[in-house]
């Protein structure tokens, strides 16, 4: 079986869509895009861009188009995209979904796989009122079900645990919104394409990810 390494990863918020990111790219030496992760670091740069997008972010709301557009479009045009990618987090409506073909088009490397976590309401809200993330190297946690050895504390380098500022109950029920108008149909998009493989997101992490091998290893979907 060819290789499967030009990959989307899609789902609602909190649907671990980064948490299984980290583990794929890791297994399969690509990079991990996630549109989410560039605005954040933008943001704590504060770069024009990060000011920009932060008014959208912090409230749940997406961020324009042709801004997110122009950022994949660099990040894919970078010479390490050229043994494949992991897109989490993008595209995120139907208009990014058809520029994203245009400019996989000029790299001739076509999507492979789109990968699609589910996962219900209920668990969404409950994944993301518990994650705590580290601001000075990025990493996520879960306070229950990803803790990490000292409360409150980042394994990888000790930085203080904080809650994103779009984890708050206001700023998620946008995100819900945006999720159910904006970025659903994109399933029906790449179903009719034959590129969509659906995974059961409210089982563990680990047997996600095994899923998630299965897909690209075993006989696809
Ligand atoms: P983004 O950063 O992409 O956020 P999101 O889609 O809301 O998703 P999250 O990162 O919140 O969740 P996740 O699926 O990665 O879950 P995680 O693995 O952390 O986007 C943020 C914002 O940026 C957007 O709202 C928008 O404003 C802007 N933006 C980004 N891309 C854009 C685009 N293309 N266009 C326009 N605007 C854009 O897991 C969540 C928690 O659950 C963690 O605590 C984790 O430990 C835990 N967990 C994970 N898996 C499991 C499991 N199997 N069992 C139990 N717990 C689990
Ligand atoms: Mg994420
Ligand atoms: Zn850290």
């Amino acid at each position: 079986m060819k290789e499967l390494k030009n990959l989307i990863i899609m789902g609602p918020p909190g649907a671990g869509k980064g948490t299984q990111s980290e583990k794929i790219v890791e297994e399969l030496n690509i990079p991990h895009i996630s549109t989410g992760d560039m605005f954040r670091e933008a943001m704590i740069q504060g770069t024009e861009l990060g000011k920009m997008a932060q008014q959208y972010i912090n409230e749940g709301k997406l961020v324009p188009d042709d801004v997110t557009i122009a950022l994949v479009k660099e990040r894919l045009s970078r010479p390490d995209c050229a043994n494949g990618y992991l897109l989490d987090g993008f595209p995120r409506t139907l208009y990014q979904a058809d520029a994203l073909d245009e400019l996989l088009k000029e790299i001739n490397r076509p999507v492979d796989k789109v990968l699609n976590i589910d996962v219900d309401k209920e668990a969404l809200i409950n994944r993301i009122s518990g994650r705590r993330v580290c601001p000075k190297c990025g990493n996520s946690y879960h306070i229950s079900y990803k803790k990490p050895h000292k409360d409150g504390i980042c394994d990888a380098c000790e930085g203080v645990l904080i809650q994103r500022k779009d984890d708050t109950p206001e700023s998620l029920k946008v995100r819900l919104d945006a999720y159910e108008n904006q970025t659903k149909p994109l399933i029906n998009y790449y179903q009719s394409k034959n590129l969509l493989a659906s995974i059961d997101g409210l089982q563990d992490i680990e047997k996600v990810f095994s899923d998630i091998l299965l897909v690209l290893k075993g006989d696809a979907r």
